[in-house]
């Protein structure tokens, strides 16, 4: 039994009160910009390597990202798998080179560079290099955060030893809810996946029983979304459009039909010589420049990047980007958004307006 005295409950008291100061240090204190030379260099000794990743000593909570070389002599490897993997993780993958395959929950989905993979939570998954060459993807998912929670599961075929769930019977293994969904026939609700909603008393308000049998069978709801959400987004179809950041296409969000709680992907564009908007946000956000040069002010420090390069907006910290270059700069840009939404807490500040 722990033993707390006095002096230790109010030295946790003041934690608290610190706390929000402390963080603003951490946040200050956390690197901001990768270039490519390091990663580059780290791809030449090992084929994956974190780019943003707490465990590397950034102030990053919610995700990670990291980059994936795949050689053709590698994949072999592979080539016995009928499930791959599945985790209690949101995953979101941009091909950067090379073509191939995903077969997540059983379906096969062909892709090529440029196009973007969410993995459903807890599916099955393997990706397949088919372009007889190097394939090169980059990766973010939300482990960061499934592991401070305490319900980070990772499930591999290559080592059954650390199974938690698979090994107990057919339907643990097909499952896309942790353990499998039993529900009791009394909570059994009629799911309609797109528009699942509390069911509502006759005095306008759901009795004790109905709230706790719509928790029971909660799990159930969640796993058809899952199944009915989109995992695939061809780069070809990308729908951009202006905003006060500056030309968007939202790729990976729940808003597009992605059954994510956590993770936001997009693709951000700057014509040569303009200049995005500026804003902040209550939520991480990391930027990977897929093409041109230019220079931000982040939190007005200015940082010079390049094709590859990736800057780590902390929270709240205020940005712009500007495209010094001719050709359109590209950034593929994962953000915390969609997490803060589900917990109520997004604020976002506009500033300048984009120029374009
Ligand atoms: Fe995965
Ligand atoms: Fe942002």
């Amino acid at each position: 039994m722990v033993m707390a005295r006095k002096e230790d409950h109010l030295r946790m008291r003041m934690e608290h009160i610190r706390f929000g100061k402390e963080e603003l240090e951490r946040r200050r204190k956390s690197p901001v910009h990768v270039k490519a030379e390091e990663i580059d260099a780290q791809l030449k000794e090992h084929n994956h390597v974190y780019i943003v990743d707490p465990r590397l000593g950034f102030n990053q909570r919610t995700f990670r990202f990291w980059i994936n070389l795949r050689t053709p002599g590698e994949e072999m490897e592979f080539s016995g798998w009928q499930l791959g993997h599945r985790h209690t993780v949101e995953a979101v993958i941009y091909i950067l080179k090379g073509h191939g395959y995903s077969v997540i929950d059983g379906i096969k989905y062909p892709w090529q560079a440029g196009d973007l993979i969410c993995v459903p939570v807890f599916a099955w998954h393997r990706h397949h290099n088919e372009s007889g060459d190097e394939l090169l993807y980059l990766a973010a998912t939300t482990g960061p955060l499934s592991m401070a929670m305490g319900i980070a599961i990772y499930e591999e075929e290559k080592y059954p030893e650390y199974w938690i769930f698979a090994q107990k019977g057919e339907e643990a293994m097909k499952t896309l809810v942790p353990g499998g969904a039993e529900i009791p026939p009394e909570a059994r609700v009629k799911f309609n996946s797109a528009d699942w909603k509390p069911k509502q008393a006759s005095n306008g308000e759901p009795s004790p029983a109905e709230i706790y049998y719509q928790q029971l069978a909660y799990a159930e709801g969640e796993e058809k979304l899952r199944r009915a959400g989109k995992v695939l987004v061809k780069g070809s179809e990308l729908k951009f459009g202006a905003t006060p950041m500056g030309r968007v296409a939202y790729a990976v969000d729940p808003k597009l039909g992605f059954h994510v709680k956590v993770l936001g992907t997009l693709i951000a564009e700057i014509p040569g010589g303009k200049r995005s908007g500026a804003h902040r946000h209550i939520y991480e956000e990391t930027n990977y420049i897929l093409s041109g040069e230019g220079y931000s002010i982040i939190e007005d420090q200015r940082y010079d990047w390049k094709k590859g390069d990736t800057l780590v907006i902390p929270v709240f910290a205020w940005h712009q980007h500007f495209n010094t270059g001719k050709d359109t700069a590209r950034f593929l840009v994962h953000h915390g958004r969609v997490a803060m939404e589900s917990t109520g807490y997004v604020h976002t500040q506009q500033g300048e307006p984009a120029d374009y």
